[in-house]
């Protein structure tokens, strides 16, 4: 009998654990029925997670339709908003997590539902390893908020509103009412942010069904996508179709190619790293801007465009913007459903009251993609802006003077400071906050435009970092500089006063300081990282973990021949 404990007697193995299923209610005939897990991540801490109950059921009654047999089974959940410091220090641990479990529990094939911006990435790369069969879904996203008749979207607007009420345009009662509109239903972050970009590029990817990315959390036909994902989760298993039979080299370039189409987020760029080094496929940051250069524009989606998700749902959703993107796209890469993706969006079309919403590739938004690579001496490795998510484009192109913060808790301490000598074409930077220096790189990378700044009027500044910002943050905001700062990158040896420039369009990052002069500074570092009390899991990810332009997956994660 296959997915056994050991006990050095098979036989007996095999009695026993036939002894424990009885308990459960299956009978000899349930067991030989392709057995599905159903990764359930509901939890009360992940808010994003609470409402995923009735959808597990779903899942349930479409496996047993599919005569299936169903099992529910828990990993760790992270919420955003709930994990301190940041969910990305546990990302790693939630993909071990999925993996161990998959591969050890007495599964064919599983479903895996994610939802907060974490637990996807998480989930593709635990399954990509496990290498059963795999299907993912997710809660979906909240419906829209409204405040004084204006659509409200979490959480670029807890960033825009915050923004003001330390700008003091709208005081604390105003900035209360918005916050009770702000997460109004249940489901995800219903902006393009971190967590329906991640599901949008799944769905690119042949991970999930199609259309099951934008459906908000809050319509029927999440129910009824759930009920499919269990029926086509038996089906993956009978015809033994593997996550590494759909995850391949161009179905990754499809992914970006998504990714670039509608503004998502930089987050995502390192999550399709990690799941791809999980099947030993390569892809870098030259991959992402050679793709962002020659794919389009065309969805015209908050933080960098104007609607949401329950209106990119209602244009069509990823299926649409796939059916756009065709004449670019690997189009034959097989998806979950069995259908190849061109089979699976050719018919689809965007009605023209749409339009303003999903645009064409004759007529798009903008003619190049989301998200710009920056090299230079200040990140040889590579770092990340987000042109159109920039609030003063002539900062596209800018020059200024370094005003350094050493460490988050640095920042948070002076930035607001009345002292600080800093103006609006000074360039922020902070330092170690990257993967080993926070550690987990948190979303700390929108850096607060000084208070005294905003009085004025200032709403853009040059920001700099080794860290990550939300996919729902705006800004002229330079993430992920690699290498970081704790491991003595060129950015670890900015001072107060250096100047930078930044050059978007021919993706540059400049430190205008001598080689000569940056060889002393580096002599005289003293390392960031105070190792003394580590110990547990956050000493295993800090010496384990990859800097961002590799994906921030553990080294000792990777296939074996590349570990
Ligand atoms: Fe969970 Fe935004 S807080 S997706």
């Amino acid at each position: 009998m296959k997915f056994t404990t050991s006990y050095g007697d098979t036989g007996f193995s095999s009695f026993l654990k036939t002894a424990f299923q009885r308990h459960l209610g299956f009978d000899e005939r349930d067991l030989q029925k392709p057995i599905v897990g159903i990764c359930n991540t509901f939890s009360e801490v992940n808010r994003c997670h609470s409402h995923i109950q009735p959808m597990v059921n779903a899942i349930k009654n479409g496996v047993i339709a599919a005569e299936g047999t169903p099992l529910e089974f828990p990993t760790i959940s992270i919420g955003e908003m709930f994990t301190s410091p940041t969910t990305m220090l546990y990302r790693n641990l939630v993909a071990m997590d999925t993996e161990e479990m998959i591969r050890a529990q007495p599964i064919d094939g599983v479903v895996l539902i994610g939802g907060c911006d974490k637990m996807a990435p998480a989930q593709l790369m635990g399954a990509a390893s496990a290498n059963k069969p795999a299907i993912l879904f997710t809660g979906g996203p909240m419906a829209n908020g409204e405040y004084d008749g204006k659509t409200l979207g979490a959480c670029s607007d807890c960033r825009y509103f915050w923004q003001e009420y330390k700008a003091e345009t709208i005081d604390e009662a105003e900035l209360n009412e918005i916050n009770a509109q702000l997460a109004p239903t249940a489901g995800h972050c219903m902006v393009m942010g971190s967590a329906s970009t991640i599901a949008s590029c799944a769905e690119a990817l042949g991970m999930m069904l199609p259309g099951s990315a934008a459906a908000p959390a809050t319509v029927n036909e999440r129910l009824r996508l759930a009920k499919k994902t269990g029926e086509q989760a038996v089906q993956l298993v009978k015809d033994d179709i593997k996550p590494s039979d759909i995850m391949t080299k161009e179905s990754f370039e499809n992914a970006i190619k998504l990714l670039m189409a509608i503004g998502g987020s930089t987050n995502a760029v390192i999550h399709l790293i990690a799941i791809a080094k999980r099947l030993n496929i390569t892809i870098g940051l030259d991959d992402f801007d050679k793709l962002s250069q020659s794919t389009p524009f065309i969805a015209n989606l908050r933080p960098a465009g104007k609607y949401q998700m329950q209106e990119f749902y209602h244009a069509g959703g990823v299926p649409a913007v796939l059916h756009e993107l065709l004449p670019l796209l690997h189009s034959n890469e097989r998806t979950v459903n069995g259908l190849s993706i061109q089979e699976n969006v050719k018919n689809i079309n965007v009605k023209d009251s749409y339009r303003d919403v999903i645009y064409t590739l004759d007529n798009p938004l903008y003619h190049k993609g989301g998200i710009r690579v920056l090299k230079g001496n200040l990140s040889p490795d590579g770092s990340l802006i987000k042109p159109k998510a920039v609030i003063d484009k002539s900062l596209l192109n800018h020059r200024g003077k370094a005003v350094v913060f050493s460490s988050i808790e640095d920042m948070e301490n002076r930035i607001h400071s009345d002292d600080l000598d800093v103006n609006k074409d000074s360039v922020l930077v902070l330092q170690n906050a990257g993967p080993v220096g926070a550690p987990g790189m948190p979303e700390a990378g929108m850096i607060p435009i000084p208070q005294k700044l905003l009085k004025e009027g200032v709403r853009d500044m040059v920001r700099l970092s080794d860290c990550r910002m939300s996919g729902t943050a705006f800004g002229t905001v330079i993430l992920h500089v690699a290498p970081e700062a704790a491991i003595g990158g060129p950015i670890s040896l900015i001072q107060d006063g250096d100047e930078i420039s930044l050059d978007v369009k021919n993706g540059r990052l400049t430190l205008h300081v001598t080689d000569d002069e940056l060889t002393i500074r580096k002599n005289n570092l003293t390392p960031f990282a105070d190792e003394t009390n580590l110990r547990g899991y956050t000493k295993m990810y800090r010496d384990h973990v990859l800097q961002a332009n590799e994906g921030c997956d553990f080294d000792f994660l990777l296939p074996v021949k590349n570990n």
